[in-house]
């Protein structure tokens, strides 16, 4: 897989997250839909993985998260007790990740950077977690690689990131994005073409030294009709982000069409 040519990578707006790096964690934002919809799933995920694979104490562990924005994902992973870290290449959103875990008494360290460019030495953390990260960056096998390099031996990536499918063009572009009726979400917030399929995230893992495991789809815990319904009510103004957010869970599936989520262990 090569870097994302430019005339492709110009067409998604990373600025949203300078922008409206304020609003991560106001309740009634489209971006806060990560906390409430994808939350549940993802963090039950990565403690399951981490207890697996890495045995040492959690007051021992450390973990980076590689794209953190405001700190929804990395809040809960300095909760359990790991020795957390958060990068993003976006200050506004640092800033308000910073904030929030001061308000929240949570120690974690965040630092400016990109996934392609890690600012730590080589063999620094335990695991590394880039979720909802990977379909949003230049340079995928940079980043896979700066990955693997922190990575101590024996440590674990655990990701989730969009499958690029007919299904996935229609429901996370057409529907999510572009078509009035349905959309609730920024119009370039993804670019179909950035999306990632499984064989080619196996590919780069193997390339980096990373020992893929497995990969779990994600759907919508409620039917797609119902769903559409409830993205018609949220895009005609008759919900709220927050109300439409406490509507359904994104959980696990044995579909990975649309979005999946995985893990794989360096190995030196
Ligand atoms: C959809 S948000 C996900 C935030 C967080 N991982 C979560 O799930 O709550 C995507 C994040 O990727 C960051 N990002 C964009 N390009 C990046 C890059 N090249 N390296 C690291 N992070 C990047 C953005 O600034 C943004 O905060």
């Amino acid at each position: 897989m090569q870097k994302i040519p430019e005339e492709i990578y110009s067409r998604i707006d990373n600025n949203i997250y300078n922008l409206e790096g304020a609003r991560w964690w106001q309740p009634d934002f489209s971006l806060n839909l990560i906390r409430t919809l994808f939350n549940p799933f993802r963090v039950g995920y990565a403690k399951k993985i981490i207890e697996q694979i890495i045995k040492a104490d959690q007051a021992k562990t450390r973990v980076l998260e590689v794209g953190c924005g405001g700190g929804i994902l990395t809040e809960e992973i300095a909760k359990m007790g790991f020795i957390t870290t958060g990068i993003d290449p976006s200050d506004p959103s640092l800033n308000t990740a910073v904030e929030h875990s001061k308000e929240n008494n949570l120690k974690i360290k965040y630092e400016k950077g990109t996934g392609e460019n890690l600012p730590f030495p080589a063999n620094s953390f335990d695991v590394v977690l880039c979720c909802d990260v990977l379909e949003h960056v230049n340079d995928l096998p940079k980043v896979i690689s700066e990955i693997s390099r922190v990575l101590k031996n024996g440590g674990v990536l655990i990701y989730d990131t969009f499958n690029r499918t007919t299904f996935s063009k229609l429901s996370a572009i057409k529907i999510l994005q572009e078509w009035k009726r349905w959309a609730i979400m920024p119009p370039d917030l993804h670019v179909w073409e950035m999306f990632i399929k499984p064989d080619e995230m196996r590919s780069l893992l193997k390339e980096n030294k990373l020992v893929w495991k497995e990969h779990r789809g994600l759907k919508p815990s409620i039917s797609y009709p119902k769903m559409l319904y409830y993205l018609h009510k949220r895009a005609i103004g008759e919900l709220t982000y927050e109300e439409f957010g406490k509507k359904f869970l994104m959980v696990e599936s044995n579909s990975t069409q649309i979005m999946y989520m995985g893990y794989a262990v360096k190995y030196e």
